[in-house]
């Protein structure tokens, strides 16, 4: 029988993809996310015997001494443990598939497991709450100002309506939905991007600027969702890739990856995060298409591909939601 100090905690989070809203969800207009199972992050806590280490996929070697890269996970160790008395010492070990800075919520993924695999080892309960508390420390060191959707995505089933601030409404989708990642030949730079966005907002002077498109484009997507029409949905999520464009935060290879897939029949692509580098995000009407899409995306040097079929779900009952200016009627469900 295992005592409290050779016990292992582990912890899983899954990643996370924006289908439409990235950058706009930070002042406040809506986004919706879909959880990306096909990668994620798990991490087990046990006692060590000398000193706090960490093993990560580019670090081994003590806590004290990490790169300054892992200040959020460090620093989000020392929250959770500063009223535990024992083990003394902690050995943490995080393996994850999901590639950092590819705009598929590596970071909040990370933090979301090894927040559950400490609680775990400690054996405390975790309310959501809590859990989502914790996670801001380690994405505010990568964010900066984190909206919160990539947190609230890595910790859900369902996709996600999020608005700022708010608590999230569960989307079912009325079909299955055909998705294709594929990660770009550089990795984004996400505090870097979100800050030249932060910039270049504090110089829109009217109503109609590229955030407030991009957050009109999303309440039309959810429309879109809602009555699927996912022709409708890609046409907006490419229309979306133009003002991520006018924003400044794509690069000519993501231009490239959306071209190609829209050329061999995507019904949308744009690209998916924070942007600057990073991925992707098409959707295709059928398996047929979604293949194609795959093929021509690794002819265009897509580093990663993913293909994957988010489910249709319905067994969420309707519910009347105010969003914007209108009340519509949809699939959704409150999350707590
Ligand atoms: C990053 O995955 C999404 C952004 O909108 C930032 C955020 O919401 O915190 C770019």
């Amino acid at each position: 029988m295992p005592t409290q100090t050779d016990a292992v905690g582990r912890g899983q989070a899954h990643g996370k993809v924006i289908l439409m809203g990235e950058h706009a969800v930070v002042y406040g207009e809506p986004a919706i996310s879909i959880p990306f199972r096909p990668v994620n992050a798990n991490v087990a806590v046990q006692a060590a015997d000398e000193e706090d280490v960490l093993n990560c996929g580019y670090y081994h070697g003590p806590l004290r001494k990490s790169p300054h890269s892992l200040k959020g996970l460090t620093e989000l160790i020392s929250v959770v443990r500063q009223n535990e008395s024992m083990p003394p010492f902690l050995s943490v070990d995080i393996a994850s598939n999901i590639p950092p800075a590819y705009g598929l919520g590596s970071s909040a993924a990370v933090a979301a497991a090894l927040v559950r695999a400490l609680y775990d080892f400690y054996h405390r309960p975790l309310p959501r709450k809590h859990l989502l508390e914790l996670m801001n420390i380690q994405e505010t060191h990568a964010h900066g100002t984190p909206s919160g959707v990539d947190a609230r995505t890595a910790i859900s089933r369902c996709p996600l309506w999020y608005v700022r601030g708010c608590r999230p409404l569960e989307i079912s989708l009325p079909r299955p939905l055909f998705l294709v990642v594929a990660a770009s030949n550089s990795p984004g730079r996400t505090l870097d991007v979100i800050r030249r966005v932060h910039e270049n907002s504090r110089h829109f002077v009217d109503y109609d600027t590229p955030i407030t498109r991009l957050g009109e484009m999303t309440r039309q997507a959810v429309e879109a969702i809602d009555e699927g029409n996912y022709q409708e949905l890609g046409r907006l999520m490419t229309q979306s890739h133009q003002e991520l464009i006018n924003l400044g935060v794509s690069t000519l290879h993501l231009n490239s990856l959306v071209k190609k897939a829209l050329g061999v029949g995507a019904l949308g692509a744009k690209l998916t995060g924070s942007g600057g580098g990073g991925s992707i995000v098409a959707i295709a009407a059928d398996n047929e298409v979604q293949e194609r899409i795959v093929h021509v995306l690794a002819e265009a040097e897509a580093i990663r591909i993913w293909a994957t079929t988010v489910p249709a779900n319905q067994r969420l009952g309707d519910i009347h939601m105010r969003i914007g200016k209108g009340t519509l009627n949809r699939r959704c469900r409150k999350v707590h």
